[in-house]
């Protein structure tokens, strides 16, 4: 036959797809897909995990058996011209309804207990820690440390930690996929979910995104979470709880630079340690340049910070005038890996970039864009606040001593 003879040739083919699909689906390194969720670090991740196993089972075994019953039939009548119809079977139509209640039974019972296992209140003792959508950035608060940090969230492995979830403007969606937590920030409710970490898994990263359309930046809306041990997130904790190392102090009216004696900064994830998928790779714009061999005066900075509006829109603790809430906290940005909701290097070139044209660097921007001449693509216009080549550069120079 025409028809068997043609499946017989392609059924080598089939077999090799289905071979290659299957082995892809079964590496699971970190490092290969680090935003994978079949491989959970929390007990939160294993529960959903197994879940979707039992449903996968239950739904291969009536897959395979409806599809068997199915080819039976099917061949065995496949010379029957002649079909009889026939109407109502009381027996096949009880058969029929039973059946599927007990597969729903089979779903339905693990399907609750996960539910219930999952939106129970977190226990008691968990780390609190609020999180706070904004388009296009997250903020981190810790409560009980009096601790807020932006795009990225330090947790002790071995401590469960509640998250609880709110949004400054529209909707926003929370989630760890390696972490197994996906929750959504809604307006004029918290949302919860907690999770804890493996202990085997400390020191380590992983990669955080906004999963809920939030407008023109929401792919822009990253962060990355660092599970260390609770030695190293108590360090970190008292680290980020001192106020910014660097001081110039506006108020003693000289121009001597002050280094806070002995507020060296608390642990802080090694850079030399973030894993590629980590590290954002994203090229800055091309468009936005300065002078090569420009450095920066971290005094001259800190001046120029107070000076350029900064101020109003960010908080650096220490500095009685910098007590913005609308941006991210800068207190300790130089502890910081990522830029502008982790999509660019916290490095010299990106930060400068980042002041000089936000707007063009991440469409949507709240931060306005700064440089002078630039051209500003939300005001249509340039700049109308601006800073020159040299002031940006002593920005950045001031901000990379707040550690
Ligand atoms: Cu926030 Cu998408």
């Amino acid at each position: 036959m025409k028809g068997s003879s043609r499946l017989r040739r392609l059924l080598p083919y089939l077999a090799f797809t289905a071979l290659v699909l299957t082995l892809a689906a079964c590496t699971g390194e970190t490092t290969q897909y680090p935003n994978s969720t079949f491989e959970p670090k929390t007990e939160l991740g294993r529960s959903i995990d197994d879940l979707w196993d039992i449903l996968l089972l239950l739904g291969m075994i009536v897959f395979v058996l409806t599809e068997l019953v199915l080819a039976f039939v099917v061949f065995k009548y496949r010379n029957n011209k002649e079909a009889k119809h026939t109407h109502g079977n009381t027996r096949l139509e009880i058969l029929w309804t039973l059946i599927p209640a007990v597969i729903l039974v089979f779903i339905a019972v693990p399907t609750v207990r996960t539910i219930f296992q999952t939106q129970a209140p977190a226990p008691a003792g968990a780390l609190k820690v609020e999180v706070i959508g904004h388009q296009w950035w997250w903020e981190f608060k810790y409560p009980e440390y009096g601790v807020t940090t932006a795009n990225e969230l330090y947790i002790p492995v071995g401590r469960t930690v509640s998250f609880a979830l709110t949004t400054k403007d529209v909707i926003h969606s929370f989630w760890i996929p390696q972490l197994g937590a996906k929750r959504d920030a809604i307006s004029n409710r918290t949302n919860y979910i907690w999770l804890t970490a493996d202990t085997i898994i400390a020191p380590s990263v992983w990669n955080g995104f906004c999963t809920e359309y939030c407008g023109a930046s929401h792919s822009f809306m990253r962060f990355r979470v660092f599970t260390v041990t609770p030695e190293q997130f108590a360090s970190w904790i008292a680290g980020q709880q001192a106020t910014a190392a660097f001081n110039a102090g506006p108020a003693t009216g000289t121009d001597t630079v002050q280094l806070a004696a002995g507020a060296a900064p608390g642990y802080f994830f090694p850079r030399e340690s973030m894993p590629a998928y980590a590290v954002p790779h994203r090229a800055y714009p091309p468009a936005i340049t300065f002078p090569a061999g420009l450095t920066g005066d971290p005094a001259r900075g800190q001046t120029a910070f107070m000076m350029g509006g900064c101020i109003g829109c960010h908080t650096v603790r220490g500095n009685p005038m910098a007590v913005g809430v609308i941006g991210p906290d800068l207190t300790h940005i130089a502890t910081r890996h990522t830029l502008a909701g982790g999509i660019y290097p916290n490095t010299t070139d990106y930060l400068a970039r980042w002041i000089k044209n936000a707007r063009v660097m991440k469409p949507g921007s709240l931060m306005p864009t700064l440089g002078k001449g630039e051209f500003d693509p939300i005001l249509k216009r340039t700049a109308p606040v601006s800073l020159d080549d040299q002031q940006i550069a002593d920005i950045v120079a001031y901000l990379q001593q707040l550690r």
